[in-house]
C-alpha cells in the first residue's frame, strides 16, 4: 500500500527539476498525477516517465498566472479523475540577481506574477474541490523567503509572500480540514538554475550552510510527499526547511560577485 494510494495530485511546473521528481515519487506511492506546466514538451516527457514506471499521469497545459487557464487545469483534473486530493504549487520563476537600483520594474513584476499570483490562482480554483476531499496543499517557497540575500528584492519578496499565503490558507481552508504547508528548499543545481546562475554560483552556495551541500530534487520531493500524505496530519501552516541548515548560518559568500555586477557611480562599498 503506497503512502498516496488512490489519491489525485496536481503538480504545477512538473515538466521541470523538482516537479518532475515529485511526479515520479508521488506516483510510486500510488498517486495519479496531473502534470501541469506551460512547457508542453517537458510536461509530456514527465508523463511518459511516470507511465513507463507503471503509473497514471495526464498532461494539462497551464499558465499559472492566468485565471482561465488555472480554472481549466482543475476542470480537466476532475473530468479525468473525478476528484482532487493534493495541489502542489511548484511552478516558479528564478534567476535575476540585481540590486534594487539596477533592476527594471519590468524585470521585477514577473516574479510576483508567477510566484505569487500563480499559487493564489491555483488555490482559488482548486479550493472548492479540495474541501470535498479534506485535501492538502504544498507550496514550494524557498529559503530566500527567510534569508535576506544580495539581489533578492524580487525573488525573495515573492517567496516571502508564499509563506503569508500558506498561513492565510491554513486558517481559511483549515475550517474544512484542508491542510496547507510550505517547503523551503535551499539552492539546487536543477537544469534551469544551472542555465540561469551557472556552476560557479552553485559551488559558492555550498559554503552558505553547515552541511556544505546543495539541495536535491529528491530532498524536495520527499519533503513534499510527507506534507501531501496523512503522516503529516497535525501539520498546517508549517515551513518545512530543506535548507541544509542555511537558516542558522550567516555567510556573505556571494558578495564579491554581486559587487562586481552592481556598481553605483561615485559610491564605494564600505567592505
Ligand atoms: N532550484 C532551486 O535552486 C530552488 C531553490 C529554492 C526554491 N525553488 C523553487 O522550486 C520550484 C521549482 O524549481 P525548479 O528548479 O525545479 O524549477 P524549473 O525552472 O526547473 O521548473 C519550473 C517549471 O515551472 C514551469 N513554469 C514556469 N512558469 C510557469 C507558468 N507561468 N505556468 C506554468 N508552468 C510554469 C516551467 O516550465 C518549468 O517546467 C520553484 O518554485 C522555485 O522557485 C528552487
Amino acid at each position: 500500500m503506497g503512502r498516496l494510494e488512490e489519491k489525485v495530485a496536481i503538480i504545477t511546473g512538473a515538466g521541470g527539476g523538482f516537479g518532475r521528481r515529485m511526479a515520479e515519487i508521488f506516483s510510486q506511492e500510488g498517486c495519479k498525477i496531473v502534470v501541469a506546466d506551460f512547457d508542453v514538451e517537458n510536461g509530456k516527457k514527465t508523463v511518459e516517465k511516470v507511465k513507463e514506471a507503471g503509473g497514471d499521469a495526464l498532461f494539462v497545459q497551464v499558465d499559472v498566472t492566468d485565471d482561465a487557464s488555472t480554472k481549466n487545469m482543475v476542470a480537466k483534473t476532475i473530468e479525468a479523475y473525478g476528484k482532487l486530493d493534493i495541489l502542489v504549487n511548484n511552478a516558479g520563476k528564478q534567476g535575476v540577481k540585481k540590486d534594487i537600483a539596477h533592476m527594471e520594474v519590468e524585470e521585477m513584476m514577473p516574479y510576483l506574477y508567477v510566484n505569487v499570483r500563480g499559487p493564489w490562482l491555483c488555490i482559488h480554483h482548486a479550493a472548492p474541490e479540495l474541501v470535498k476531499t479534506k485535501g492538502k496543499i504544498v507550496n514550494i517557497a524557498s529559503i530566500a523567503a527567510l534569508q535576506g540575500s544580495y539581489g533578492g528584492t524580487a525573488y525573495g519578496v515573492s517567496k516571502g509572500a508564499v509563506l503569508s499565503l500558506t498561513y492565510a490558507i491554513a486558517n481559511e481552508l483549515g475550517l474544512y480540514g484542508v491542510r496547507c504547508n510550505s517547503v523551503l528548499p535551499y539552492s539546487a543545481a536543477t537544469p534551469e538554475t544551472l542555465r540561469l546562475l551557472g556552476e560557479e554560483f552553485h559551488e559558492l552556495r555550498k559554503s552558505g550552510n553547515p552541511l556544505h551541500q546543495l539541495c536535491t530534487a529528491d530532498d524536495v520531493a520527499y519533503a513534499s510527499l510527507f506534507l501531501a500524505s496523512d503522516e503529516s496530519r497535525s501539520c498546517t501552516g508549517l515551513n518545512l526547511l530543506c535548507d541544509c541548515g542555511a537558516h542558522v548560518r550567516s555567510c556573505p559568500f556571494d558578495l564579491q560577485d554581486f559587487k562586481k555586477n552592481n556598481v553605483y557611480e561615485g559610491a564605494t562599498p564600505l567592505y
